[in-house]
């Protein structure tokens, strides 16, 4: 007997609600990283409610105080700390100095500050280049598994342990992304142990990300491809992959993507912990460090994030991105960055705003999950309410 119109469209229905309930939209978190370490700043409080009101739900502490982790308890925000560098060879020295820093900065506000995360150190290969006593493959392992061990010690086993990489640091190149892989001999002392490692311990790989500093070295690539603009011509395919790449930021991810692949954990989560562009440059010479371009970038990649479509070798996308950074800083050497970050980062600014609390940009930061959630259940109920009445039809 042939199904009757009523119950095919029934049937029609449910499967398309089905659909809808399996295909959640994930949009990648995304921050901010604020150094309440920096001198002149506004107090930490007072940060706190202006991070609230852009609606961050995350926030990475750089070199954080305990006054500014207690400033994000009874929030909703999620902090990832960034331990500083100078305590990285103490930490992986001996357990008890990894517990005497959470005795300071995490024990009396867990659980009413959030945190999700906690890396040792921020490219503390880059800062071994300053300091020849350090060995970045001695230190960074030990010293996440001191601190790990440590968290269990005190019964805490909802925040991960990690450190972070700088991309122009650790990989060979960007392209093609599927031919990417760690530079040797950090891959096989660092990288390689310390992904099993994240592996085994349900923890992400964090990486900075500056499409801005690779299209500085590489004059062939058009500027609106480094800032998410839409252009015919704005593409580069990956020749072995057949891929086809519309934005520098999501190749690059990918070259990390595909660099992890090679080391055998590519369902390791990836979080980039710093992305942006500079409002200002060092010289006249940087004329592509300006606040439009900045501009640009920043609403590139928020819409990008948002949209949820991830890269095309990760269809989730990264699982967290961090806008470097809240406030300009304007002496980067007094606030202990090593050489090769200050050669980074020295002299431009990278603050989405200035340090009296006025934004530099406009650009709407707030999450659009939301906004997606609210659409999606408006969708639900209307195919429910339908759902409802063809029953009752098919019942009469
Ligand atoms: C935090 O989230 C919960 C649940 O979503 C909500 O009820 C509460 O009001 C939020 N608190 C703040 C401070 O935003
Ligand atoms: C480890 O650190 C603790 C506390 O900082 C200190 O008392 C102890 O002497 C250190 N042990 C070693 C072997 O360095
Ligand atoms: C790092 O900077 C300091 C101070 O400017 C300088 O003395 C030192 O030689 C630099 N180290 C390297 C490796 O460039
Ligand atoms: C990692 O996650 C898996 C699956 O959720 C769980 O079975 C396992 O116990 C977790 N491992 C750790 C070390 O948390
Ligand atoms: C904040 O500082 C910026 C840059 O110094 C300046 O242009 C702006 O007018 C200041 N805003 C207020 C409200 O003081």
């Amino acid at each position: 007997m042939p199904l009757s119109f009523n119950t095919r469209m029934f049937h029609y229905l449910l499967t398309v609600h089905l659909l809808l309930l399996s295909t959640a939209v994930v949009a990648t978190e995304f921050g901010i990283t604020y150094n309440p370490s920096v001198p002149k700043l506004p107090p930490p409080d007072y940060v706190s409610s202006t991070i609230q009101s852009l609606h961050f739900p995350v926030v990475r502490l750089l070199d954080p105080t305990p006054i500014s982790i207690r400033a994000f308890a009874y929030t909703n925000i999620s902090l990832l700390l960034s331990v500083p560098n100078r305590l990285v060879p103490s930490f992986a020295a001996n357990r008890s100095a990894a517990s005497v820093w959470l005795y300071s900065h995490v024990l009396p506000y867990h659980p009413r500050t959030h945190f999700s995360l906690i890396s040792i150190g921020s490219d503390v290969i880059s800062s071994s280049y300053d300091d020849v006593t350090i060995d970045p493959s001695t230190i960074i392992l030990p010293a996440m598994r001191n601190l790990y061990l440590s968290l269990r010690d005190f019964g805490i086993r909802t925040i991960s342990v990690s450190t972070t990489f700088s991309f122009i640091n650790v990989m060979t190149t960007s392209f093609p992304p599927s031919s990417a892989e760690f530079q040797e001999p950090i891959n096989s002392l660092i990288i390689r142990p310390l992904l099993q490692f994240l592996d085994e311990t349900n923890s992400s790989f964090l990486i900075n990300i500056y499409p801005y500093n690779v299209y500085k070295v590489n004059s062939q690539i058009p500027i609106g491809y480094a800032l998410f603009q839409e252009n015919p011509y704005n593409f580069r395919d990956d020749i072995i992959t057949g891929v086809r790449y519309r934005n520098l930021f999501d190749m690059m991810v990918d070259a990390v993507i595909a660099a992890m692949a090679v080391s055998g954990h590519e369902n390791v989560p990836v979080i980039v912990t710093e992305t942006g562009w500079p409002s200002n440059g060092n010289n006249e010479a940087e004329t592509v460090a300006n606040r439009n371009y900045a501009e640009m970038y920043l609403k590139g990649l928020v819409m990008h994030l948002r949209s949820g479509m991830g890269t095309p070798l990760r269809k989730e996308g990264v699982a967290g991105a961090y806008i470097y950074q809240l406030f300009d800083d304007f002496d980067p050497k007094k606030n202990g960055y090593s050489n090769a970050s200050r050669s980074m980062h020295g002299g431009q600014n990278w603050g989405i705003m200035y340090n009296n609390m006025t934004m530099k940009y406009k650009i709407d930061f707030s999450h659009s999950e939301r906004v997606l959630r609210n659409h999606k259940e408006l969708v639900e109920m209307v195919l429910g309410l339908l759902l409802l009445v063809t029953g009752v039809l098919l019942l009469l």
